[in-house]
């Protein structure tokens, strides 16, 4: 199930909200300009394509594209058959605190990852399981852990080709907060 968990920005040992109620998820992160909504979720081949997942949420796919003003859209797919150095690389690149001028709509149609939302003086940990879709708003600070084995499926939505460019901040406070094996440990 999806779970929030919320701390303070300067105390990672101090666990203000944890909760997997989704509609208090949606009420928490709805006042901070996220949208978190749930889709229900359609059979996919083993190892799907790009097109074969776009086509599998069409409709709902179109209906987000138009009224959020998306023009392109993929789907990627980390199995955990992957080779470890690959899995490494593709956790690490956006592990640390960055910022990017678009949107960053994402739904996993499988598996898992967390999205850290550094706002308002708070850590707000959503960890996103299939059949969920969060958008991470324009220039919110924020980091993504897809763990050490990274297994999902998401579609994501971009305005542009290159307004998805991360900035990264100089001084990130991601290392000091669980990390998505953490999180998920014991679930
Ligand atoms: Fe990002």
């Amino acid at each position: 199930m999806t779970l929030l968990t919320v701390w303070p920005e300067d105390d990672p040992g101090t666990v203000l909200t944890r909760t997997e109620d989704a509609g208090e998820i949606t009420g928490v992160l709805s006042a901070l300009g996220v949208r978190f909504t749930r889709w229900p979720l359609v059979d996919l081949p083993a190892d799907p394509t790009s097109d074969e997942v776009i086509a599998a949420y069409r409709d709902r796919v179109e209906e987000v594209s138009a009224r959020e003003g998306y023009g392109f859209v993929d789907a990627v797919t980390m199995t955990p058959a992957a080779p470890a150095e690959d899995a490494a690389a593709a956790r690490a690149k956006f592990l640390a605190e960055h910022t990017h001028d678009d949107d960053e709509d994402r739904f996993f149609a499988r598996g898992s990852g967390i999205f850290y939302l550094h706002v308002a003086g708070r850590v707000h940990a959503v960890l996103c399981e299939a059949g969920d879709l969060l958008s991470v708003p324009a220039r919110t600070t924020h980091w993504f852990d897809m763990g050490t084995t990274p297994d999902y499926v998401s579609i994501r939505f971009f305005h542009d080709d290159d307004g998805w460019v991360a900035s990264f901040l100089e001084d990130s406070i991601a290392a000091r907060f669980p990390t998505f094996d953490e999180i998920t440990a014991g679930r």
